[in-house]
């Protein structure tokens, strides 16, 4: 079997999750890593034994013995790192937001498909098992019509004007935070599971600091982006929805919530309880579903790697999520969430600021 070489930049923490899933699967091979600090790169090229480190990006995208990029730098770093590997005929499986605002990510999603590489976004949350098998309890009909989708994505970890990062620098992160960072996991969730397409949205989004202390500097600095947003949404088929992110509630670590009102019952999953789904019923006992092989066979074949009873978590959805984007280009298939998809995700959470702004529905016409 000949392995693909692959090329990681941006060594935090999630180009380390990216690191420890490319070791667990089978037909690919990690041969650089890339970050602007020196001393990370030469610790983890100690501790894996990588081949090449090196602090210029476009170095490493350069490498001909990398045949695929994955891109885990901050978010204005995105398109042109995309760009450039793209161009370079690599392989690129890019972190999420896809760029920093519509322009960019409908540039970038043009050029993957003039390139025809295969180019993916880490919207990890649809690979986990449970997560799986509430998809194809809706597609195959068990919870009935689809009535409506509701849920949240909570988070703490920038609840005081004290916390900062460089989210919450538009400049880096783009002028979207909470809505860009998490409302699109939220988003590709929802519409991935029920198959239905959010066609116009409310939204009301709010900077609830508009100050921050950045602590490398002790100065106050002024802060444009959300720390909340809520929106209305309205699938097809004039299917219900709404949902909420924050970043500032405390308590809630990562509380990744979705739901799916059917005419016949209901399906309830959450992240931080993953190995679980809720089926609600009304004039029955509600089924609190474990993950259990022997009624999803297959399931489990593609993204379980362990017996029921042996918990799976974060780093293994991401390890799905990538093993799934190398399968796919192996076979020459799209099932997974392209760069057009990437883009669609960024005209939504645009189109929930300008919602907010103007005060109105805002129609999604993409
Ligand atoms: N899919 C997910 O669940 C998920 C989870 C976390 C983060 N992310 C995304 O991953 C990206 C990175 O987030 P993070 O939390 O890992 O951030 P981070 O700050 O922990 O890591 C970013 C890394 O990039 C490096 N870097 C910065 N500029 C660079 C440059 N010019 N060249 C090379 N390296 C450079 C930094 O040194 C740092 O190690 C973001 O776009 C974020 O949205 C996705």
């Amino acid at each position: 079997m000949e392995l693909i070489r692959v090329g990681i930049i941006g060594m935090g923490m999630i180009g380390r999750v990216h690191l420890d899933a490319l070791r667990r699967i089978p037909g690919v091979v990690v041969t650089a890593l890339c970050d602007s600090s020196e001393e990370k790169l030469q610790t983890l090229q100690a501790a894996f034994g990588i081949k090449h480190v090196c602090t210029d990006w476009q170095e490493l995208v350069n490498l001909p013995d990398v045949d695929a990029i994955h891109n885990c730098t901050p978010n204005h770093m995105h398109h042109q790192v995309n760009e450039a590997a793209l161009r370079a005929g690599k392989m690129v499986f890019s972190e999420k937001p896809l760029g920093i605002n519509p322009q960019e990510t409908g540039e970038i999603a043009r050029l993957a498909q003039e390139t025809g590489l295969p180019a993916g976004v880490n919207f990890c949350y649809r690979y986990y098992p449970m997560v799986q098998w509430m998809k194809q309890l809706i597609s195959q009909g068990e919870i009935g019509e689809v009535r409506a989708v509701h849920g949240h994505y909570l988070q703490d970890w920038l609840m005081f004007a004290e916390d900062f990062d460089w989210r919450v620098d538009s400049s880096i992160g783009g002028s979207l935070r909470a809505l860009a960072d998490i409302g699109s996991h939220w988003l590709d969730l929802a519409e991935y599971v029920t198959g239905l397409k959010v066609e116009r949205v409310f939204g009301d989004v709010a900077t609830i600091h508009p100050q921050r202390k950045n602590p490398s500097t002790g100065a106050l600095v002024d802060v444009d982006t959300d720390d909340w947003a809520t929106a209305l949404l309205q699938f097809s088929g004039s299917v219900k929805g709404n949902f909420t992110v924050s970043q500032i509630s405390g308590g809630h670590k990562n509380d990744f919530h979705i739901e799916v009102v059917g005419s016949k019952a209901s399906l309830r999953w959450s992240q931080e309880n993953p190995e679980f789904l809720l089926i609600g019923k009304r004039g029955g006992v509600n089924q609190l579903q474990y993950k259990e092989a022997e009624l999803a066979p297959e399931l489990f074949q593609e993204f379980s790697s362990f017996p029921s009873g042996h918990p799976e978590g974060y780093g293994d959805c991401v390890k799905n999520s990538i093993q799934n984007f190398y399968a796919c280009a192996k076979d020459n298939r799209n099932d997974y969430p392209t760069f057009e998809l990437g883009h669609r995700i960024t005209q939504l959470t645009t189109a929930i600021a300008q919602s907010s702004k103007e005060e109105t529905w805002v129609t999604c016409t993409f």
